[in-house]
């Protein structure tokens, strides 16, 4: 039986095509096609939907009792983004709820609401502006340049094994500060499997919370092992500037250190890995945006990596909790109710964008909401990430600029747009004719 909170109105998205279940896990099994079809059905019958209790295992059955509120117009999801004063994150961040302490263990700033997540984030400013980045690029350039040289000569391979695993983690392992060798393993490799909790293949014998909680405690135990390091020898990494940072004279106690790195470390792992799988994928299903790229790297890059990011949009969706009664559209949203933010609906929506359901890397206009619709919460990462896709999309469509991938293996999630493995072949570097 579905339970909904007593505040809110008894509806569900119906629609002409019948009940659009976001609930459902085996939504979230279909093939993107399909998802993409069903929010567009949404909005335009439904576009601010109320839906049961999301499936989930994180919770036991009886506590698992609160529907959600679905926004999937662009619009909406940015003016809800933009009035954190109504949409609260402290409630937590996904459609489906976690135990509290799990939530306070790994989610750090991004579920919290100002002042506190005003100063938390204002810690890592420094790191992620668009001038530190700059003086990353030729960096990070070099790691995808490596990548791409030990699997250019192969001719066929599994990229996400290849490629979209190990550039984040090369990546971020120094800018984080892990040493090399057998912290650093295991740090990426937690950080990679956090968000794979609806998964099967990720999860394996686990259950949802085992899977969560146990690489959670791996990223702790990162920090409980180099933070005495860190502390007595700060160098210029990440975890350095976290023990140092100061706010109102007061310095971030363990537990709130552990759960920064948490979050910074899934955030940045497993959006960029996805992100890069989704873009080879996307190119595959496009050859003439893949001609055309090719024909100008230089020119068309910029552009490309703003289409990848809208069109593979890596994280599905955010969450916030009403604070106050508020309508949108014909809809009244009660103070409590659950309010899921659908970046992949936004970012297709046709009000927006021309043609929406083609990939195409000419579009005059591109104001995706990959990596959120504004306001405070926006992502740190972006200018970090929008680099990453352009040295790596860079190197691979200039040295192996057929490479085709057949079909991918999708994560079923509904949290992470994820490619578990694709598969794909190219004419070996330097035996084009
Ligand atoms: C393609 C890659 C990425 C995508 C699509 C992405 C997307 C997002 C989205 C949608 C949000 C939430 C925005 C909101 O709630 O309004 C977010 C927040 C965040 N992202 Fe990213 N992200 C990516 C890469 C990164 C990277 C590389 C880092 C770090 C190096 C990062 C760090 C963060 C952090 C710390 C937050 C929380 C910000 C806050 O609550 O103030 N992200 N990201």
């Amino acid at each position: 039986m579905t339970t909904l909170p007593e505040t809110s109105p008894q509806t569900f998205p119906e629609t002409t095509h019948g009940h659009i279940d976001l609930s459902a896990r085996e939504f979230w099994t279909k093939p993107p096609a399909e998802r993409d079809a069903a929010f567009e059905v949404l909005r335009r019958e439904n576009p601010v939907a109320w839906s049961r209790p999301a499936d989930s295992d994180l919770l036991p059955p009886e506590q698992n009792l609160r529907g959600f509120w679905s926004l999937t117009k662009h619009e909406d999801i940015r003016f809800a983004s933009r009035h954190p004063e109504i949409f609260s994150s402290a409630q937590g961040i996904t459609m489906e709820d976690f135990p509290r302490e799990i939530l306070m263990m790994s989610q750090s700033f991004i579920a919290m609401d100002a002042p506190r997540h005003t100063q938390l984030r204002g810690i890592t400013l420094d790191a992620f502006k668009p001038r530190n980045m700059r003086r990353l690029q030729s960096w990070i350039q070099g790691h995808a340049r490596d990548l791409v040289s030990e699997m250019s000569h192969l001719g066929e391979g599994d990229f996400v094994e290849l490629v979209s695993v190990k550039l984040p983690g090369r990546i971020f392992g120094s800018f984080f500060g892990l040493p090399p060798g057998e912290i650093h393993e295991k740090t990426i490799s937690a950080a990679q499997r956090t968000l794979g909790w609806t998964d099967p293949e990720v999860r394996g014998d686990l259950t949802a919370i085992e899977l969560f909680a146990g690489a959670v405690m791996d990223l702790h135990e990162t920090v409980t092992t180099l933070l005495p390091e860190r502390r007595a020898n700060p160098g210029d990494d990440l975890l350095s500037w976290m023990v140092q940072a100061e706010f109102d004279g007061e310095k971030m106690t363990d537990d709130e250190l552990k759960a920064f790195f948490t979050l910074l470390a899934v955030a940045a792992n497993d959006t960029t890995r996805h992100a890069s799988a989704q873009a080879i994928y996307a190119f595959s299903q496009f050859p003439a945006q893949r001609d055309l790229l090719v024909a100008d790297i230089g020119g068309r890059i910029d552009a490309a990596v703003e289409e990848v990011l809208r069109w593979g949009s890596p994280l599905l969706h955010m969450r916030r909790t009403a604070t106050q009664d508020v309508t949108i559209r014909d809809k009244e949203i009660k103070a409590g109710d659950k309010v899921v933010l659908w970046y992949i609906s936004a970012n297709r929506d046709e009000d927006v964008f021309e043609d929406p359901m083609t990939f195409d890397i000419t579009r005059k206009s591109n104001p995706h909401l990959a990596f959120g619709g504004g306001g405070p919460h926006f992502c740190l990462g972006a200018a970090l990430a929008r680099t990453m896709l352009r040295s790596l999309l860079t190197e691979v469509y200039t040295r192996i600029p057929d490479i085709t991938a057949t079909e991918p293996n999708f994560q079923v999630a509904n949290f992470i747009n994820g490619i578990n493995s694709l598969p794909a072949t190219w004419t070996p570097e330097g035996t084009r004719v």
